[in-house]
């Protein structure tokens, strides 16, 4: 009887084994197709007036069902697998049971067993094939909890920035001095974006990049921030070359403002506060009306505690970026990169704010790209990029006096 259950029982293991094998990767796939799903999901609710405004929701709604479907196919397939496991358990149990009842019926009733033997039998078989029926609940959580530790441990083993154990050198205080010596760069193999470009930019200096769209620019600015690393020549800061600084170091000295800049669900103080969360009031003060904040904030009834993003109010482009600034001026860094920092802001608040970029540009090494010429006038150097090379190079007056490229940018943008 004992060698009638455990054949039964041997091929359930084999069909156990066999299923968990074939749904791990299944498991692990619906990881990633759940990401994919609600990243998109998430980007159509917040570009929801880019669809509306190009009546694209029929589109989004079919990418989304889409989505969506791979989705349910994949739990559809888990689940039959699962099932096919817990029908087969159940199946060979019942053959198992019938078999036994058979045999324990026969031999009783040529009396080689007795009736209490055979129940005895059958309460310790009960307590045997109890667990293995278990086991293949058990089995479908724990092949589960595999493939999410597989998705776990593909995101940990992914190389961290940092890594590569060159980046050592741990600076205290910089001056601010960057060179650019001869420095390339591609985004893609062969097709160079950034093409041996060589600068100075002295300690506190304003370095104004200009140039049409697509030429460059913030790609050269994310060098400097060392974002990206040059395929050949070299980037040194204090006469240190970039990449042997450690990031951290390097990160904490610099302050960035971006066209497009990036605010926390919270409220306009966190904002502020978040590059240095220790601030005091009265700096955090001096950082809010050095960028004229409170021209805004005034008017909103919680002042600097207003609620923005989802749950909150929505700022215009300008009041973002005045937001931006004043976090700039708060984190008080040596190098700063303002990537067409002043393109959202109306002829109003430019003014207002012409003044509070001079004083946070005051003594720092800046790297300043913008569209409005009357931010850059005053730059102590101005690189007119062209399809990733330095095309002209001077102050505003010489530039001029040149009638070359500049001139032609800036008499352009004087008509207009
Ligand atoms: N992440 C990227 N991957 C591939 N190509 C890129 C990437 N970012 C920018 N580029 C390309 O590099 C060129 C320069 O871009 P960019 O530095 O942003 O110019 P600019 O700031 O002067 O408008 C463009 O041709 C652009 O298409
Ligand atoms: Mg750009």
């Amino acid at each position: 009887m004992t060698g009638f259950v455990l054949l039964p029982v041997a091929i359930f293991g084999l069909i156990s084994l066999k299923a968990f094998g074939k749904i791990r990767p299944i498991f692990r796939e619906r990881g990633i197709i759940n990401a994919e799903v609600t990243g998109r999901l998430t980007e159509t609710l917040g570009g929801v007036r880019v669809i509306k405004g190009f009546n694209a929701e029929a589109q989004e709604i079919r990418i989304f069902e889409a989505g969506v479907n791979r989705l349910f196919l994949n739990v559809k397939q888990s689940l039959v697998t699962t099932s096919m496991v817990t029908s087969a358990a159940t199946l060979l149990l019942g053959f198992a049971s019938a078999g036994i009842m058979g045999i324990g019926g026969y031999l009783i009733m040529n009396e080689e067993l007795t009736f209490g033997d055979f129940l005895a039998f059958t309460l310790y078989l009960g307590f045997l094939i109890a667990p293995i029926v278990q086991m293949s609940n058990i089995g479908s959580q724990f092949t589960e909890a595999f493939a999410g530790l597989d998705r776990t441990e593909e995101i940990l083993n992914m190389p961290l920035e940092d890594e590569g154990g060159t980046r050592t050198l741990k600076l205290d205080a910089i001056d601010g001095h960057v060179v650019f010596d001869k420095v390339s760069f591609a985004y893609e193999a062969g097709k160079e974006v950034v093409k041996e470009i060589s600068f100075n930019a002295p300690a506190g200096s304003v370095t104004a990049l200009v140039g049409t769209s697509g030429s460059g620019k913030t790609t050269i600015a994310g060098l400097a921030a060392s974002f990206l690393n040059p395929d050949s020549g070299l980037i040194t800061v204090d006469g240190h070359d970039l990449q042997t600084i450690s990031l951290r170091s390097y990160r904490s000295q610099l302050g960035v403002v971006l066209q497009d800049d990036f605010l926390f669900e919270g409220t306009i103080r966190q904002n502020i506060l978040f590059p240095r969360p220790e601030a005091t009031e009265e700096q955090l003060m001096q950082a809010v009306q050095a960028a004229h904040v409170q021209e805004f904030t005034n008017r909103f009834e919680d002042g600097l505690d207003t609620l923005i993003g989802e749950r909150g109010v929505k700022l215009s482009g300008g009041q973002r970026q005045r937001i931006a600034i004043a976090r700039a001026i708060l984190a008080d860094p040596r190098i700063l990169i303002l990537d067409e920092a002043t393109s959202n802001l109306d002829t109003e608040s430019e003014s207002l704010i012409q003044a509070s970029l001079k004083n946070l540009m005051q003594g720092r090494t800046t790297f300043v790209i913008a569209h409005r010429l009357s931010t850059i006038r005053q730059a102590d150097q101005i690189l007119v990029i062209e399809q990733g090379h330095i095309a002209e190079q001077g102050r505003h007056e010489e530039l001029l006096a040149k009638q070359g490229r500049y001139y032609q940018l800036y008499t352009y943008q004087a008509r207009i």
